[in-house]
């Protein structure tokens, strides 16, 4: 779309989600750039839209900036303001004070408060509206995840020539858990609006509909969800929306032919070299989230550090953890403890210029993650609970060589497509130690059988295959 083109009403297909790809960030000295959002949503939507030529419709970043639609590297991208009272009660509240915990197994207690729904409400309002402006007539809007749930229903009564979809990046939870929401027939109106409503796995798409039949009163279909087949059906009105479960992925071919670069294969040589060239380096990548088990995973080392079972000189485990949701207090909670362990077990098993946990709160470029997990022996991915997980599957795209091991946990949405992967429940804690020892200890053709198989589901299953599955569904796309 060329700039004079950007504007209301002009776009075919158009993704809404809370953050555009691209956060503002502004200097002490007044100056500002852009810099890539974090989080899987991102990486997985923003090669497909690129592709695409679609619209993206979603919030900058920082509260209370006013910037006018503009392309970027073939989306446009249309900026929603935030003030900073939605910022505090919209998004670091309902959404990921009362949301996220709720639907990740309430690992941390979900607060309910009355003034955060409201926010809510006249939020998603307003990512509605700016929708309905963007949206050319009868063009197909794709709504994204659980900050955005009564999106689907209100752009309805504004536009409904529309194609609505919306798709859960993270877990739908169980029915027990989410009955405890005050406001639960409401999200679930909210989402009844689109024509196909997304999850990761059948289950979750199963507990939607048995909600919509125990909250609305409608009748859905009584079959078993397939993945990306046999979606579930109601009829709401004259509509008949369908739900259904499209496991989410990455951009496997571009990672793996990034990983093939000299640039990357150097650089991870650097970065072995740098950390002293151990026997064993572990590596950790993660969103710095209560959700992603990384206190768990620095525990198992402790312990198999305290039992001898690993030696102190043969390892080095190196976490790279994205700053996240700083103002929140479950997540200031979780950084402290992190940060305390990480300083435990280097005070106790690190030398002088030898640190056994390199802890680095802080995002890398695309091109230094490839090398980390090129460099990587073990990856360690441990959440107690994940809607999919991506950098797992980032992790399997790099390893051409047919090199590492990944450890995972067994409640990541990836574990049903990731088998090969030594499976972990993370709540046992023996049970983890005893996976990464076998990581550690992998005799190499085992492992290269196991890489083989998990680089065969990855990288057939990518991003693309799971974009087209959900619009296909949505009916906006026809099989090519
Ligand atoms: P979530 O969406 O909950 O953050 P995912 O594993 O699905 O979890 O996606 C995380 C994304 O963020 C991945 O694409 C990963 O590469 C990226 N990421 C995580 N940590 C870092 C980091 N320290 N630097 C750069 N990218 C990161
Ligand atoms: C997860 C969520 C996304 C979210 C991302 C980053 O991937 O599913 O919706 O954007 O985390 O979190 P943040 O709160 O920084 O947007």
């Amino acid at each position: 779309m060329s700039e004079q083109e950007i504007g209301n009403g002009s776009a075919d297909f158009v993704v809404v989600a809370n953050r555009l790809p691209v956060d503002l960030e502004r200097g002490p000295d007044g100056s500002q750039r852009w810099t890539a959002s974090p989080g899987g949503l991102v990486s997985a939507l923003e090669p497909f839209l690129r592709s695409r030529k679609g619209a993206w419709v979603g919030w900058p970043g920082v509260p209370g900036v006013e910037v006018d639609p503009f392309s970027d590297e073939g989306m446009v991208l249309y900026p929603v303001t935030l003030t900073a009272d939605d910022v505090r009660d919209y998004y670091e509240g309902f959404s990921n004070a009362t949301l996220w915990p709720l639907y990740h197994d309430v690992v941390e207690r979900p607060v309910f408060d009355r003034g955060w729904w409201e926010s809510y409400v006249k939020v998603n309002r307003r990512f509605a509206e700016a929708a309905a402006d963007v949206a050319a007539g009868g063009a197909t809007v794709w709504v994204q995840d659980y900050q955005l749930q009564l999106v689907p229903s209100m752009l309805r009564e504004l536009r409904p020539d529309l194609r609505i979809g919306f798709f859960l990046h993270i877990p739908f939870p169980p029915v027990e858990l989410f009955m405890q929401l005050p406001w639960r027939a409401e999200i679930v109106r909210g989402l009844i609006g689109a024509d196909l409503v997304g999850f990761h796995r059948p289950g979750g798409a199963q507990n939607f509909l048995w909600l919509a039949r125990t909250l609305v009163g409608l009748e859905p279909s009584r079959g078993a969800v397939g993945v990306r087949s046999r979606p579930g059906m109601m009829q709401v009105g004259n509509r008949t929306v369908r739900v259904g479960a499209f496991p989410i992925s990455i951009d496997s071919a571009g990672l793996d032919g990034l990983a093939r670069t000299k640039q990357v294969s150097e650089r991870a040589a650097q970065i072995r070299h740098d950390l002293g060239n151990p026997k064993t380096v572990l590596l950790g990548v993660d969103r710095l989230d209560y959700t992603k088990g990384i206190d768990l995973r620095l525990q198992a080392l402790h312990e198999l550090l305290q039992e001898g079972r690993v030696k102190p000189e043969d390892v080095t485990f190196v976490q790279l953890a994205t700053p996240s949701r700083e103002r929140v207090e479950h997540y200031q909670r979780m950084r402290s403890d992190i940060e305390q362990m990480v300083g435990r077990i280097n005070g106790e098993f690190s030398r002088v210029g030898h640190p056994v946990v390199h802890y680095l709160h802080q995002s890398v470029s695309r091109t230094e993650l490839a090398s980390f997990y090129s460099a990587a022996d073990v990856m360690v991915v441990t959440p107690l609970r994940d809607g999919m997980n991506l950098v797992c599957k980032e992790y399997v795209a790099c390893r051409h060589d047919l090199g590492g091991a990944l450890v995972l946990s067994e409640f990541a949405g990836a574990a049903a497509e990731l088998t090969s992967a030594f499976l972990v429940n993370p709540h046992d804690l023996d049970g983890v130690k005893n996976a990464l020892e076998a990581a550690i200890t992998l005799d190499p053709a085992e492992g290269r059988r196991r890489m083989r198989a998990l680089r065969r589901q990855v990288l057939t299953h990518d991003v693309d295959r799971w974009a087209r599955s959900f619009l296909e569904a949505l009916g906006t796309e026809t099989t090519s």
